[in-house]
């Protein structure tokens, strides 16, 4: 495979590139870029975080340990060696960090860096949401985040700037491991269906990492311009299967907010710039995000095979655990769903509040006219196989007034809807009881309690 990027301010062209070759290993290995540290190489330090910015000028943090090299096609990175100037000059984030003494083993220095001049580079001062894919065994976090709250009001140095307006000698080819309209990709797949398909690579990059897997034949999604597209008319939302999960939150944010809030906890930033609402879907995970909020909100999942397309219910999809109505050579090419107003409300629980996977994911969009119940529907993830409704609970609540009473004999439907097994992040008895929980909330929310201790006032 044949790309050409940016790296550290120098285009770079490279031929006959081994589809699953990582960054970081090509940066550390290749070009002796040893800065960028290797941790758990899964995408949960941020050790190797590296700063990528793409040809419309959008600046990102990226793990470079599950990102592959042709990932990079026709954009820009930097490392930390390029964060600091030509002249060997510090970023301000640099500068911030040895003044505020941000630094101790420095393991994770270069990962923190580069995330911060992310966040430089954006003006964004949430700096706890942008950091917290960054792990720091020495510093306790404090003195890092002085450093970025100090670096906030320097200018963004030019050579970075300079990345938001580069110019790229085009070498790529129109191929079929790089396809760059879902036509061309729909013609690639339909003629190797056993290709494995990578969009953001925050699944497929542990089974290269992690598994040891040799993926054979790879198609690559990124470049697909149509399958990152988000059309809105004034009766439907639909999204690209190729939306990254970042880019889902300001949308959601609009419409429907309790989304946008769950999604904001969804892995890392480092994740969030990566992963793909395709990949989210398309991956089956019982214990995926995505698919609860949006079967709640009644999405419907649009598959193409060739030139022939198929639509159905979202939860139509998952047939079992690991087993997905997909034919071979077809791919998710979007999902959509019908504006509605906004009765969805989405409780994540995991054990930490970042960066974690959920134990049990609740969504509610429940409907009430005039004191009843006309339509409830309720996804979760973690209780079953495979992302599942509370059909039992749906039925009980219908029809009935929205009333204490009505929740608590509903709360009984729970054990007929699910199963849930014990593992490592909850026993099923747990799972049960706070599923329930959870549509307690969301009466309790609705009739004006606050419920969560992120809103207690003092
Ligand atoms: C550190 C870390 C934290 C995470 N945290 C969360 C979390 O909080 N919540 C959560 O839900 N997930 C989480 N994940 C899991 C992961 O981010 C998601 O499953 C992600 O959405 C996968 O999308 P992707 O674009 O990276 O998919 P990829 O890894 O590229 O692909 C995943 C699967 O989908 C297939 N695929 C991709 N796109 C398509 C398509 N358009 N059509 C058909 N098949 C396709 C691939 O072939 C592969 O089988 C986390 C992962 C990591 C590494
Ligand atoms: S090495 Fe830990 S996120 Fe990449
Ligand atoms: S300074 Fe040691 S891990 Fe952060």
């Amino acid at each position: 495979m044949d790309i050409s990027f940016r790296l550290n301010g120098e285009s770079v062209a490279l031929t006959d590139v081994a589809p699953t070759v990582t960054a970081l290993d090509w940066l550390r290995e290749a070009r002796g870029l040893t800065a960028t540290k290797e941790g758990c190489n899964e995408g949960d330090c941020g050790a190797c975080t590296v700063m990528v910015t793409d040809a419309d000028g959008t600046t990102q943090a990226l793990n470079a340990c599950i990102l592959f090299l042709p990932q990079l096609n026709g954009r820009a990175l930097r490392t930390v060696e390029g964060i600091s100037g030509p002249d060997g000059a510090l970023h301000p984030v640099q500068q911030a960090m040895v003044d505020h003494h941000g630094s101790q083993c420095g393991f994770c220095t270069p990962g923190f860096v580069a995330s911060m001049a992310v966040a430089h580079a954006n003006g964004d001062t949430d700096h706890d949401t942008a950091l917290a894919g960054n792990l720091c065994r020495c510093t306790g976090y404090v003195p890092i985040i002085r450093a970025a709250r100090a670096a906030e009001e320097q200018p963004v140095p030019d050579w970075i700037t300079a990345d938001r307006s580069f110019f790229l000698p085009e070498i790529s080819k129109s191929e079929r491991q790089q396809p760059r309209t879902s036509a061309e990709l729909a013609a690639a797949y339909l003629a190797d269906p056993q290709a494995t398909l990578v969009a953001g690579a925050t699944d497929v990059g542990l089974w290269v990492t992690k598994q040891m897997r040799d993926l054979g034949q790879v198609i690559f999604l990124s470049r697909c311009a149509d399958l990152q597209q988000i059309a809105e008319d004034k009766d439907t939302i639909r999204i690209g299967a190729g939306v990254t999960v970042a880019r889902m939150i300001p949308l959601m944010e609009d419409v429907h907010p309790s989304f946008a809030a769950m999604l904001r906890r969804y892995g890392s930033a480092q994740v969030r710039a990566a992963a793909t609402i395709g990949g989210n879907i398309a991956n089956g995970s019982p214990i995926g995000d995505g698919p609860p909020a949006l079967i709640a909100l009644g999405a419907t999942l649009h598959l193409r095979r060739g030139d022939t397309r198929r639509d159905m219910p979202l939860e139509d999809f998952f047939l079992d655990y690991g087993k997905q109505d997909r034919l071979g050579g077809e791919f998710v090419e979007s999902v959509s769903f019908r504006r509605q107003p906004d009765r969805l409300r989405c409780y994540k629980l995991s054990k930490r509040f970042d960066q974690d996977i959920s134990a049990v994911c609740g969504c509610f969009n429940i409907t009430i006219v005039e004191g009843h119940v006309t339509a409830a529907r309720i996804a979760f993830g973690g209780m079953a196989g495979t992302p599942k409704r509370a059909l039992h609970v749906e039925t009980a609540l219908t029809g009935q007034p929205w009333t204490e009473t009505t929740v608590t004999t509903a709360l009984q439907g729970f054990a007929q809807d699910f199963t849930p097994m014990s593992d490592m992040r909850a026993s099923a008895r747990y799972r049960l009881q706070t599923a329930a929980n959870m549509l307690r909330r969301y009466y309790l929310e609705d009739t004006g309690h606050s419920t969560s201790i992120m809103q207690v006032q003092p």
